[in-house]
């Protein structure tokens, strides 16, 4: 049986105007991202795979197309619920971890349990269940200068979970990490989805990633297409 995706996007099409020249980075892109999966997008750099992924998880807009959620557009809801929709609904990893550098790993990964005005105590637990699931139980009160890189991006995984997204979605999470961090980074990955379901889009330059994963799009011209795992480069 086929289930309703959780995302999909919808001829997305996105230019940046500069004073250079304009860039049409998206043009007509579509895509959909299906409950317990993990889905991976790969490309060339600079083929609009960020801006693409910002645009999925409600960070930036789309000059047209729209990108719905359950079956909701969450371009065209009332003042806060994309805030509220990147909050609750979607969970966030970057390159380059973006974790705060004066608290802690533990107050990191609690910030958006209490963002969500959550009780303390409850995104405490949760926090710490995540990190202790990241293998990060001896962690909680290091702070990020006092991390390795693997585990910087763990807390990072463990922050966007706090508030039990659907979705994560993850913009070359491994992009800055050695190959034995960026192996662990994806086992935990797979360990959550086969464990809690839980579901993911993962940019990635790494074709062993890739090959990897449950299905790969590829973003080329401005476009999605499926692409097999003979072809990933
Ligand atoms: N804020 C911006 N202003 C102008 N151009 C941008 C901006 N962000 C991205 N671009 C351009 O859009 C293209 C796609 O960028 P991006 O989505 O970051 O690609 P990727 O993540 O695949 O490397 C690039 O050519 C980039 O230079
Ligand atoms: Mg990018």
């Amino acid at each position: 049986m086929k289930t309703e995706p959780l995302l999909t996007a919808t001829e997305l099409d996105k230019s940046y105007n500069s004073k250079a020249k304009a860039v049409e980075v998206l043009a007509d892109a579509s895509m959909e991202v299906h409950s317990g999966e993990i889905l991976g997008i790969v490309g060339a750099s600079g083929s609009g795979k960020s801006t693409l992924l910002h645009i999925l998880g409600g960070l930036d807009r789309p000059d047209s197309g729209n990108v719905s959620f359950k079956g909701q557009n969450i371009f065209s809801q009332g003042n806060g619920f994309l805030e509220q929709f990147r909050n609750q609904h979607i969970g966030f990893v970057f390159q380059t971890f973006n974790l705060l550098p004066d608290f802690t790993a533990l107050e990191n990964a609690m910030f958006p349990g209490l963002i969500a005005n959550r009780d303390k105590k409850s995104v405490q637990e949760k926090a710490e269940e995540m990190l202790g699931l990241l293998g990060l139980k001896d962690r909680l009160h290091h702070k990020p200068g006092e991390l390795s890189g693997g585990e910087t991006q763990r807390v990072a995984l463990a922050r966007s979970l706090v508030n039990q997204p659907e979705i994560v979605l993850a913009d070359e999470p491994t992009g800055n990490l050695d190959s034995r961090a960026s192996e662990q980074f994806m086992d935990l990955a797979r360990k959550l989805n086969e464990e809690m379901n839980q579901t993911f889009v993962i940019v990635t330059h790494s074709a062993k990633i890739a090959r990897s994963l449950d299905r790969v799009l590829q973003l080329a011209e401005g476009k999605v297409e499926t692409i097999g795992k003979d072809l990933i480069l």
